[in-house]
């Protein structure tokens, strides 16, 4: 199977050009020993590169190249498979951009490319390295800088006892804060499910059957306002999840919540109700009844899991959400992958155009942090900044430059 990955870096700035030469030496003759193309674009500030070649090789020379402290802020932007190569030559060859006019690199580049490829001027592969040679958007490029490290100070939040215990529940609570990690600000808190010993509540609800489920979610809801109220939590906005279907097979459901958001001392208009994008049923008039009546009541409304199900632009329009939390597998790894760059920097401009808050949920690496925070992201959740910690509210860890 043949891989062709497309990456772009930025040179290091210990990085001499003498010293480039060199390598593309060095990695001429491996590449052509594993029968590897390595292309690579530099325009004195970044790199682009191709590489393409048999997938083990391609991804083992990949991780090497990644590891290359010589370059930084390491994006891949393309990771396909064919059965043919775009490149007849294997090998590495360098095109230093201010020494070629525009049309003659790419005519340069094209003349590397099989016959078949030679016709198709449209394919991806092509179409990147022509987009990096005119220069079209590396001001949307967003890079970390070369030497940005951080720690994480963990600072304990008041009240530090537990919640009250509410006592023979199969389930409790752990409230995680949604933060700017930036100006240190705590925006909200959310209730986070747990087993009784604290563990995923996802086997609880296996023994449930379908109707029970419904009705323990909505009546949870009860028993995580208590503990917010036991942890003095009025001060804050808190989030309380809710499967989409917890609305339809309760007829009572808003009542039931808005009884118990004023029996424990909280107002509507500091609830969000989160919704999980990939749950919700499609086209069902009771569900987004039911939300419009939340809505009316002054709660707030949240899209969770955002990008991971279908239903999710179309829910922008449907329900007009306050705010959405992004699906966390499209933020793993973000600061490395352009596709995920893409679609995190449209979800984040529809959002602001609508003015909805973006709320990056899932973090666990610093550098995911910083992406997002280039790309305009001011709320953040995640166990990098504060972990689940059932009946109790965690310490927040807030990011310190080293
Ligand atoms: C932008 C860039 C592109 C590179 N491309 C290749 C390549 O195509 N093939 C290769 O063998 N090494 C390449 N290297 C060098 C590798 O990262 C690595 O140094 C080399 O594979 C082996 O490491 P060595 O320094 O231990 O010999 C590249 C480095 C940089 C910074």
């Amino acid at each position: 199977m043949l891989t062709t990955i497309i990456y772009r870096s930025h040179i290091g700035k210990n990085t001499s050009e003498p010293e480039v030469k060199k390598f593309i030496e060095k990695a001429n003759l491996r590449n052509n020993h594993v029968e590897v193309t390595g292309i690579l674009l530099f325009d004195g500030e970044h790199f682009l590169q191709l590489l393409e070649g048999p997938e083990e090789e391609v991804d083992k020379l990949y991780r090497t190249i990644c590891e290359d402290k010589r370059h930084f802020s390491l994006t891949e932007l393309l990771r396909d498979y064919s059965v043919e190569r775009h490149f007849g030559h294997s090998g590495m060859e360098l095109f230093d951009l201010r020494n070629y006019e525009k049309a003659a690199v790419l005519d340069a580049v094209l003349a590397r490319a099989t016959s078949t490829f030679k016709l198709t001027y449209d394919d991806r592969t092509l179409q990147f390295i022509k987009t990096f040679v005119e220069c079209e958007n590396k001001d949307s490029y967003l890079e970390l800088a070369e030497s940005e490290s951080w720690q994480f100070e963990p600072i304990e939040v008041a009240p530090t006892q537990e919640a009250n215990a509410v006592k023979d529940l199969p389930y409790t609570f752990g409230f995680q804060p949604i933060i700017n990690p930036s100006s240190r600000k705590v925006y909200s808190y959310e209730a986070k499910m747990r087993a009784a010993d604290g563990q995923s509540p996802l086997k609880f609800f296996a023994s449930l059957d379908r109707d029970e489920i419904y009705h323990v979610d909505l009546s949870s809801k009860q028993t995580a306002l208590c503990m917010a109220k036991s942890l003095q939590l009025h001060h804050y906005s808190l989030v309380l999840k809710l499967l989409p279907m917890t609305l339809v097979k309760n007829p009572d459901a808003v009542t039931f919540l808005l009884n118990a958001i004023k029996e424990n001392g909280f107002v509507p208009q500091q609830i969000v109700i989160s919704i999980s994008e990939d749950s919700v049923v499609h086209e069902n008039e009771t569900f987004t009844a039911e939300v419009m009546k939340l809505k009316r009541a002054g709660i707030r409304i949240a899209i969770d899991n955002f990008g991971a199900g279908m239903a999710g632009l179309l829910l922008l329009t449907r329900i007009q959400p306050e705010l959405v939390m992004i699906d966390s597998d499209l933020l793993q790894n973000v600061h490395k992958n352009g596709p995920k760059q893409a679609i995190n920097q449209s979800i984040i401009k529809i959002c602001s155009s609508l003015e909805i808050q973006v709320i990056a949920s899932g973090i666990t690496q610093a550098e995911e942090w910083s992406w997002l925070r280039l790309a305009g992201v001011k709320a953040f959740q995640g166990d990098l900044f504060a972990t689940v910690v059932p009946r109790k509210l965690p310490a927040i860890h807030w990011p310190i430059k080293s």
